[in-house]
């Protein structure tokens, strides 16, 4: 069986989770979910980044112990995972102490093969923020804005990683796998960066400037300070487990791609004498009227208003359906409802309307079985066998939205296949043909019904669960065999109704 370990990037715990990181979760929850289907022995990690300025920072405000802040924000972001349906196997937290156990040792291991050395750091610093600021802080005519207050140029000792003398190595190590990071443009990216030469990376802060963080092993006056702390969870997470490292991929934004996840971490443990892992995944921004949505700018949607008023599934079902993995979209309450009420509540909603109630009607609530297979039938089995192909494939290679755009398309013909044989129509004839052909419709759409909710269980898992229970159906263990068109329904039992998408507002005209 093949080992597959995903991640999702470490969330900051300095503010509430935001429609972004519940994304991410979901986005490799789906590919998770895939790999299972698929019969890999899958492992999903997400978890929390705890340290760093900013969280010391919102504690002290808030006038509580840094500790004390994130076990209550941490708490949050892990209470969203089950209201996001996440299968996630490990929740990791970077306070915890089999985290910084390993960090201890790897920053142990590179400081005694000479890979870290201590250098001045000379720079521009606000007291007020404590932050060393770059030219491209200060306004136009030379000045420092305002929210820094007294800048002064300082002197700092730090520790320093040597990330320069492996350029060469990294470059070539992209070259040779050309499919490390996905989508491939941002690969293309990475080696662009890569163009310049890369500077040492400083890894740490003096304690008396940040506390809140892993002290470092070789010297107490430092802390790390924040990516050699967060991008080692991925590993401290299984250190411990065989088989997993490296079968990774990880999940992340494309703002911390480069040069974090595509640099530092290659970099990172190829000196540590680690295994690289198997790929990154890198999508795109949610937006707002065009701007990133973040907690900074105050235009973060509470993920947990729209999963309370449309369901988890619906809410997971358009993010998926309408962010191309990579891509950013714009997210408006308008696309949403007009997805939720055309494509689940008309589209699908009617599919199982339609199957739950004519089985009632005309089979006295059980599933007949198929006599006949004329051109209606025939066209749609063909549509089936292609749709369930495409979808194998589209999923595989990370195309969640068109797989789903396919399913959808297969669902519409179902429908449209029952317009044709109008079943209504058939149970009024008495004729044997008639009854014939109206039997094989309801199997027909019973077995299509089927067929797709095991196409997009995936994404919409409790739906799907649902949706098997009112059609008196327990799906087998091997997913494929579950894709095949045949007459697994026959003789079930099917429930009277199930209301799945309520409609919140009168859908557009
Ligand atoms: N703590 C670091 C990651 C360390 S990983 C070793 C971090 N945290 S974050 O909270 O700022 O972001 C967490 C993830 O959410 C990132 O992958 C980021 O790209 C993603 N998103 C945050 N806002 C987003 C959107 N508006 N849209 C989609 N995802 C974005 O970075």
């Amino acid at each position: 069986m093949k080992t597959f370990y995903i991640t999702t990037a470490i969330d900051y715990v300095n503010g509430s989770p935001h429609l972004g990181h519940a994304y991410e979760k979901v986005l490799t929850d789906v590919i998770a979910r895939f790999r299972r289907q698929m019969g890999d022995k899958v492992w999903f990690l997400t978890g929390v980044d705890e340290h760093g300025q900013k969280v010391q920072q919102s504690a002290k405000k808030r006038g509580i112990p840094p500790q004390e802040f994130t076990d209550e924000v941490s708490a949050e972001f892990r209470a969203l995972l089950p209201k996001l349906n996440i299968s996630n196997d490990d929740f990791i937290r970077t306070t915890e102490g089999r985290h910084k156990t390993v960090v201890r040792a790897v920053l142990q291991q590179l400081f005694d093969k000479g890979e870290i050395y201590k250098a001045e750091y000379k720079g521009f610093y606000s007291t007020r923020q404590e932050q060393f600021l770059q030219d491209k802080d200060r306004l136009p005519d030379g000045s420092w804005p305002e929210i820094f207050g007294e800048v002064t140029e300082i002197v700092e000792s730090n520790y320093f990683f040597k990330l320069r003398q492996y350029q060469e190595w990294l470059v070539e190590f992209l070259t040779k796998n050309e499919n490390f990071v996905f989508p491939q443009f941002r690969q293309k990216q990475v080696l662009e960066f890569l163009k310049e030469p890369l500077n040492d990376l400083c890894i740490s802060r003096p304690r008396e400037r940040l506390e809140w963080g892993i002290t470092l092993p070789f010297d107490e006056g430092y802390v790390t300070y924040v990516w050699f702390d967060a991008l080692l969870n991925y590993y401290s997470a299984v250190a411990d487990q065989p088989g997993l490292w490296p079968a990774a991929y990880h999940v992340i934004g494309k703002d911390i791609l480069v040069p974090p996840h595509a640099v530092y971490w290659p970099i990172m443990l190829h000196a540590a004498g680690l295994e690289l892992p198997r790929g990154i995944i890198a999508h795109g921004w949610w937006l707002q009227r065009g701007a990133k949505m973040s907690k900074s700018t105050g235009n973060a949607l509470n993920p947990l208003d729209l999963v309370a008023e449309f369901g988890a599934d619906a809410f997971r079902y358009f993010l998926i359906r309408e962010m191309n993995v990579g891509q950013d979209s714009d997210f408006t309450r308008e696309q949403f409802l007009v997805r939720y009420n055309s494509e689940l509540a008309n589209n699908f909603g009617n599919l199982v309307n339609r199957t739950l109630n004519m089985t009632n009607r005309f089979a006295g609530a059980t599933v007949p079985a198929a006599e006949l297979a004329e051109d209606a039938e025939k066209e749609l089995h063909a549509l089936w066998e292609k749709t369930r192909d495409e979808v194998i494939l589209l999923c595989e290679g990370f195309q969640f939205h068109t797989a789903l755009e396919k399913t959808f398309f297969f669902i519409t013909a179902t429908n449209a296949y029952i317009e044709k044989r109008a079943p209504w129509k058939l149970g009024k004839s008495a004729e044997a043909h008639d009854q014939a052909l109206l039997r094989t419709s309801l199997a027909t759409m019973a077995e299509a019904l089927r067929l797709g909710v095991a196409a997009i269980q995936h994404v919409m898992p409790s739906t799907a669960d649902k949706i098997n229970a009112v059609l008196g159906y327990a799906p087998g263990a091997i997913w494929r065999d579950e894709l095949t068109w045949g007459a697994k329904l026959t003789g079930a039992k099917v429930a009277e109704a199930l209301v799945l998408f309520p409609r919140p507002e009168k859908p557009k005209a």
